[in-house]
């Protein structure tokens, strides 16, 4: 067992391209990343960011567990997409059992299908003084129970009972919150970008509280398609393509024609991206107009794309820089260096967030 027996954490994210997993242990100095690793998901595994197939999904958790030789013991996983239905609701002073009973009132008004086939779970996220009285700020969050079933029976079949399921978004805000570059001033929103392969997390926080948060159906798979289509080509052929010679640096891109033809194809698709950053950013800015815009950070394989921070950048005019979960971890030079964090570092925001959520709170 690593480090004598030490309490290790495992953070499982289901993503619809990759199953990602990481374990941590939490020690004096902090949180040591021991192993981190994906497998790709089974075509069809994973449908709008739930399992679909539960004993394939399983299977395939299963094997990135031995690949990385994991014991999943304490073991947190998430569920994303628009599965889930997060809202922050204001309520009056109250103990945590009454918060309890609120929150299913509360739910009904903002579920279509009534409460009792829904799992409702909530969060007190912080306390303000509205009009002299103190409120309670709580998160809300709802999923259809039938939908997180399905996940949870794709984990057991891989032999898994999580202690918590978390929502996607927010593990991947966890993940990259303790990076340095994430510590702004009172009075400054930062934007979260999470571009995966079937869809985008949008997340604005200020401070310690979470304004906004999206999910939509936009992401990698969008430019691998439309490469698949206007060059004739399978979609691995394009995925591979894409990942090998896709870039969207000036330079480059003017120096090779695969390139150039890449960025035409991407370009309208990143656009659309750019354009539901832009919505989000916006509706936050009439809501909360005395907060200045900080960062946009970026995470999910997509932000691997070569000059996509630059692109957005210019597209949003904010500074857009891409994500480190590592940062802020402790983690083995030998088992970890610089070019392999860089390399997996953005598309495991999410399953670091799980674990070092597990090391914070189990
Ligand atoms: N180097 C790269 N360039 C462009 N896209 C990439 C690169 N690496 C991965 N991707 C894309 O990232 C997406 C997968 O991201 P990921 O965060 O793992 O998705 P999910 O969370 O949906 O499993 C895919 O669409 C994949 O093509
Ligand atoms: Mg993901």
């Amino acid at each position: 067992m690593p480090l004598f027996g030490a309490r290790t954490y495992v953070g499982i994210d289901l993503g619809s391209h990759a199953i990602k997993a990481v374990e941590v242990a939490r020690g004096p100095q902090g949180i040591r990343i021991l192993r981190a690793g994906s497998v790709p998901t089974p075509s069809g595994a994973i449908k709008d960011g739930v399992a679909a197939d539960p004993e394939i999904l399983g299977g395939a958790i299963r094997t990135l567990l031995n690949q990385l030789r994991i014991q999943p013991r304490r073991v947190l996983a998430d569920i994303g997409g628009q599965a889930v239905i997060v809202r922050e609701i204001k309520l009056p002073e109250m103990t945590r059992e009454e918060v309890s009973q609120a929150v299913k009132f509360e739910a009904e008004r903002y579920i279509p299908y009534g409460v009792k086939d829904m799992v409702v779970d909530f969060d007190i996220v912080g306390e303000i003084l509205e009009g002299g009285q103190r409120r309670l700020l709580v998160l809300l969050v709802a999923a259809r129970k039938e939908l997180v079933d399905r996940q949870l029976k794709a984990l057991e079949v891989a032999g898994i009972h999580p202690e918590i399921l978390d929502v996607e978004a927010f593990a991947v805000l966890r993940g990259l919150r303790g990076s340095p570059l994430a510590q702004v001033p009172d009075g400054e929103a930062l934007v979260y970008v999470d571009i995966g392969a079937d869809a985008t997390d949008i997340l604005v926080t200020e401070g310690e509280s979470l304004r906004l948060m999206r999910n939509v159906s936009t992401g990698g798979n969008n430019l691998t398609r439309a490469i698949s289509l206007a060059m004739d080509l399978e979609f691995e052929a394009a995925e591979e393509l894409k990942t090998r010679q896709g870039t969207l640096l000036p330079e480059e891109v003017e120096g090779d024609r695969t390139s150039r033809e890449l960025y035409d194809i991407m370009v309208p698709h990143l656009m659309d991206i750019a354009a539901e950053i832009r919505r989000s950013v916006d509706y936050f800015q009439t809501r909360f107009q005395k907060t200045r815009m900080g960062k946009v950070f970026l995470s999910g394989g997509t932000a691997h794309l070569k000059g996509l921070d630059r692109f957005l950048a210019t597209e949003l005019g904010l500074e857009v820089v891409v994500g480190d979960p590592f940062e802020g971890c402790i983690c083995d030079e030998r088992t970890f260096p610089e070019e392999v964090r860089r390399r997996i570092g953005p598309a495991m925001a999410a399953a670091i967030g799980l674990a070092k959520r597990g090391a914070e709170e189990l």
